[in-house]
């Protein structure tokens, strides 16, 4: 195992790509056009064609024959990995084991064991080297809500309520999918904002909608207990037909706090009134902002040596998130309250 110090690392930080699909030519195009103090300087793609045209828009960048190769580089600082899902726990046990701070897309793994087997990974290494690409925690209005928890502003919290929109899913975008790719965003988020893990949850089916593709229940809602016997709902409605849009509204002693309220919204209400605006078509433009300045910390964290930024998501958050999905995939059938099951933390 070999550990990258402080002083090792360059002015530049220089990140290795594993995987440029959607997410990861978006990171390479971020960090080229953006991000402050860190270049591209190797991607890797299974299909190589990939590799090639998105190393072509990032100077200095080269292709690696593999994500083995990428992450042993010696012109990679730090590895940001942006592959599909069943490929992250191997590709972030690799990065751990040889010492690179690592950005991993959510999710951590497709299972509750294989995310613990990152979390065990970091343990033996002695120290966080993984973030987790839940990109909304430095959304702007997210840390806001977040730094008024924090602060008490909102006195005592006892209900928290989610709603998660999309235009359109994909054919194929299941429940399953449902749970593990929409509504884990809100599953890490409540341990964000609450400091408090799930303890059961529970997913009610109504009727679907008319646009309900094959296999899928949407509307959905999710019903969340904690620990502390806090409930939060979150309402999925992923084929609108209209656009992208998440809310929060969080309902405490001391008042109400809601975001996903703003100017990027636009309805007409039922009751004939109306207002106008306009609405993102996707996540993407949604949460630009907040990309940008989840990749920022990550290279400053890379650069002061601290490898895993203060707002992040940790291997941990990964870990309940991963153990929550699977309990909210067990009730889709259980049609019960399910509880979520834990191991100690390393
Ligand atoms: N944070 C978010 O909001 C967000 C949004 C979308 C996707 N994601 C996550 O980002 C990841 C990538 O999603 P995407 O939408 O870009 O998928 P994608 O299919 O567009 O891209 C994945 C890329 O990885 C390549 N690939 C496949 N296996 C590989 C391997 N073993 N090694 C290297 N490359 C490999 C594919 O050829 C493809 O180019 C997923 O984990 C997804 O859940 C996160």
């Amino acid at each position: 195992m070999t550990s990258t110090a402080r002083s090792e690392i360059p002015p530049d930080v220089r990140v290795g790509v594993i995987g440029v699909g959607q997410m990861g030519a978006d990171h390479v195009a971020r960090i080229t056009e953006r991000i402050k103090g860190a270049r591209v300087s190797v991607v890797d793609d299974y299909v190589r064609e990939t590799a090639e045209k998105v190393a072509a828009g990032a100077p200095g960048c080269r292709v690696a024959d593999s994500w083995q190769e990428l992450i042993a580089a010696d012109d990679v600082d730090a590895v940001l990995i942006a592959s599909p899902g069943r490929f992250h726990r191997e590709q972030a046990t690799a990065g751990i084991d040889a010492g690179k701070p690592v950005l991993c897309e959510k999710p951590l793994a497709m299972t509750p064991e294989d995310a613990y087997a990152v979390v065990e990974a970091e343990k033996q290494a002695g120290g966080a080297y993984v973030s987790l690409g839940f990109m909304r925690r430095f959304d702007r209005e997210y840390a806001e809500l977040k730094d008024a928890l924090d602060a008490g502003e909102l006195g005592e919290i006892s209900v928290i309520n989610c709603k998660h929109r999309n235009a359109h899913t994909l054919p194929g975008f299941d429940d399953t999918m449902m749970v593990h790719d929409s509504a884990v965003h809100e599953i890490d988020a409540i341990s964000y904002f609450l400091g408090e893990a799930v303890t059961e949850v529970q997913t009610v089916l109504p009727v679907p909608g008319p646009r309900a593709d094959d296999g899928q229940h949407d509307p959905m809602i999710l019903m969340f207990r904690t620990a502390s016997g806090r409930i939060i709902t979150d309402e999925l409605y992923v084929n609108t037909d209209s656009g992208y849009e998440v809310r929060t509204e969080v309902l405490g002693s001391a008042g109400i706090a809601t975001i996903g309220m703003g100017i990027d919204r636009v309805t007409t209400q039922l009751s004939g009134g109306s207002w106008s605006g306009a609405i993102h078509p996707d996540f993407r433009p949604r949460f630009i902002d907040a990309y940008d300045a989840e990749v920022q910390a990550w290279v400053a964290a890379v650069a002061d040596g601290s490898r895993v930024a203060r707002r992040s998501a940790t291997t941990w958050d990964g870990y309940l998130a991963a153990a929550t999905c699977a309990a909210a995939e067990e009730s889709l059938t259980a049609g019960r309250f399910v509880p979520v099951t834990t191991r100690p933390r390393p």
